[in-house]
């Protein structure tokens, strides 16, 4: 990766562009209009929304204003939403989507995910209702009303009973889950699902990939970044590319925003990927799928 529209290559071949901004916390209104906009004008090609979010329609209005003042085509943005989890089912979903693709101002997604696994914590039917919201998801594909499709906070369980024939024998999904999108960061590396998806052609996006800010002030990040004359946030992006795992760093400062864009004249040696890697656990959220009670 050289620049933020290189793109990752997901399983059917489309591509997505390698960091995109976050927009989890991004307060609905003049705040993410701004901050979408802004990271469109300055090279970003890749926005990560979510119904639950709250703030659709101003990332809309965000999104157009970007493409108008950035002189980009639609076609050039890479444009995400999830699905909530109070929408599971078939029904629902196919509902829900119609909601976000109009609060957006869209006339198809790039990405939709299913936001958090129906989990056994909450349902005996889970598998049934993972089941069920993807063959929406499918439909959507198969109609091209979303480019792409995949699943966020799924661990392997979750997710296996959705790969297709190739990969999981007795399952029945026809369309593979693109896009595994998880909390991943320095201190949190949750290698099981990354490998699992690493070894099995899903993307892995990493959310909250500066520990919503917590890493930011360690003082062995710290000591790294100085090193390279870089942000820790900045070292936190790289790290996570250099993992092929597509950073979505959230801002709503421009200067922030240009910032952790800003990642592709420095690269992490093996002998520090190892040092940021053996971090203990740090800057966690602690929602863990198969205990968050939402
Ligand atoms: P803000 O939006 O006020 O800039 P994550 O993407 O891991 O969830 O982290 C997001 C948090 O980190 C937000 O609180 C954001 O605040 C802050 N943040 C984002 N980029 C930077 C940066 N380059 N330097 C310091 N803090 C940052």
């Amino acid at each position: 990766m050289n620049r933020l529209a290189d793109t990752f290559v997901l399983s059917n071949g489309r591509g997505i562009p390698c960091i995109g901004l976050g927009t989890w916390q991004t307060a609905s209104g003049e705040e993410a209009v701004e901050a979408v906009s802004c990271a469109i004008k300055m090279g970003y090609r890749h926005i990560d929304g979510a119904a639950i979010y709250g703030n659709e329609r101003s990332v809309g209005k965000g999104v157009a204003l970007g493409i108008r003042e950035a002189g980009i085509s639609r076609e050039e943005l890479f444009v995400t939403s999830k699905l909530w989890n109070t929408e599971r089912g078939y029904d629902r979903t196919l509902d829900a989507f119609e909601k976000t693709l109009a609060d957006l101002g869209l006339d198809y997604l790039d990405l939709y995910l299913i936001h958090w696994p129906a989990a056994a914590h909450q349902f005996d039917d889970w598998q049934a209702i993972n089941r069920d919201t993807w063959r929406a998801f499918e439909k959507l594909y198969h109609e091209g009303r979303v480019r792409s499709i995949g699943v966020s906070n799924f661990l392997r369980h979750h997710l296996e009973p959705l790969m297709t024939a190739d990969v999981a024998p007795m399952m029945t999904a026809d369309v593979a889950p693109m896009v595994d999108q998880l909390e991943f960061h320095p201190g949190f590396m949750q290698t099981d699902i990354v490998s699992y998806c690493q070894h099995n052609g899903v993307q892995v996006e990493g959310w909250s990939p500066l520990g919503r800010g917590k890493l930011l002030t360690d003082g062995r990040m710290v000591q790294i970044a100085e090193r390279y004359g870089v942000s820790t946030a900045q070292l936190c992006v790289r790290w996570a590319l250099q993992h092929d795992v597509l950073p979505l760093p959230k801002s709503t400062h421009e200067q922030r925003i240009r910032e952790n864009a800003d990642v592709f004249g420095f690269k992490i040696t093996a002998q520090d990927m190892d040092a940021i890697d053996a971090l203990p656990f740090m800057g966690g959220s602690g929602s863990s799928p198969d205990e968050v009670d939402f």
